[in-house]
């Protein structure tokens, strides 16, 4: 377990006028996926290397569980943070296999966990380990290098996990297998992972807490489908495209929905006979919408593990978009 919290954070790079991260205050509660997310030159990736001590800071503190981190040593305080880099960073004189044991083989694990550890990762990152294994990152593309980089980083189960658009040179289908795989690995072990990002849609789909940067500065931080429902400042509303209904039915599952309309002690509209899509609670409105459209009815079931279920008609779905209310959390 690791909580991140930065208070007053600033970083002004030597011979700069303007502060990198200017006075951040930002809290990550353990085992939260949070994610940047801000134009170039924001002080994304600048903030994130304040985590691990790459980067100094001029005032302000960072503490991890309550702990100061300037009092730790930085060294132990790196292995115990995974660290993907915006540029791979791959060590070009070490085999895929010796990249991806840097820190397993630094914490003097036995080489056979060690070994059995990195055809593990190479498995999940989709890199099939008899093929890759000996390979040089030179003799790997873009993106195969890219997935190295993060299987080096999941390396040692760390708890806290920095990731600096680490899915940025990888393909769609790739990236959404990677998503999965970040999202499971942060179940499975409740790491805490900072994660920056360029891409909305990504952000959206990732983020349990969404934090807009902006000039150094955290211009709003919340739940995704709370930002998108009531964006704090216009530079918000347009970043995150949150006047774009389609990505607000993205963000709003159907489950959520269901709750919301528990609360209110709205009856459910009712059953009606034919051929009604089926679709499980984690499923988005945006997908409600889609099979709407595909199958030609007015509504779908919304089925939960339990066998229960409920139906949801266009009207609510359209109602929910329209309302302020649309997170679903009031
Ligand atoms: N070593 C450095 N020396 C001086 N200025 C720097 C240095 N590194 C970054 N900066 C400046 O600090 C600001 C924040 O940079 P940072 O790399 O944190 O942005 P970012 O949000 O990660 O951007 P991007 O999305 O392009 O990666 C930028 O204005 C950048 O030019
Ligand atoms: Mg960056």
């Amino acid at each position: 377990m690791a909580s991140i919290r930065f208070d007053g954070v600033r970083v002004v790079y030597p011979g700069t006028a303007r502060p990198a991260v200017d006075g951040v205050t930002l809290e990550i509660s353990s085992g939260t996926l949070a994610v940047l997310l801000g134009p170039s030159g924001c002080g994304k990736t600048t903030l994130l290397r304040t985590v691990n001590r790459l980067q100094p800071v001029e005032s302000g503190r960072i503490e991890i569980d309550g702990q100061d981190t300037a009092a730790l040593d930085p060294i132990a305080l790196r292995r115990r943070i995974g660290y993907v880099i915006q540029a791979v960073g791959l060590f070009p004189h070490l085999s895929v296999a010796q990249n991806v044991a840097v820190v397993p083989n630094l914490l003097g694990w036995p080489r056979e966990r060690a070994d059995a550890r990195v055809d593990e990762l190479l498995a999940q990152v989709s890199l099939e380990p008899a093929t890759f294994r000996s390979r040089y990152p030179s003799q790997l593309s873009g993106g195969q290098q890219q997935r190295v980089g993060i299987a080096r980083a999941l390396a040692a189960e760390p708890q806290i996990l920095l990731m600096d658009e680490p899915f940025g040179a990888v393909d769609a289908i790739v990236r959404a297998s990677l998503q999965r795989e970040t999202r499971r690995l942060q179940r499975r072990i409740g790491a805490t992972i900072l994660f920056v990002t360029h891409d909305v849609d990504e952000a959206l789909e990732l983020a349990d807490l969404l934090v807009i940067m902006r000039d150094g500065r955290v211009e709003q931080r919340g739940r995704p489908a709370a930002i998108l429902a009531h964006p704090a400042t216009p530079f918000v509303a347009e970043l995150t495209g949150a006047g774009d209904a389609f990505r607000r039915l993205g963000v709003t599952t159907l489950g959520e929905l269901a709750a919301a309309r528990a609360a209110s002690a709205q009856a459910p509209a009712a059953a009606e006979s034919g051929e009604i899509p089926s679709l499980a609670p984690g499923a988005t409105l945006r997908e409600a919408l889609g099979a709407m459209l595909a199958s030609g009815a007015q509504r779908v079931r919304i089925t939960g593990d339990g066998g229960e279920s409920s139906t949801l008609d266009v009207g609510e779905l359209w109602r929910a978009l329209r309302s302020q209310d649309a997170d679903g959390r009031g």
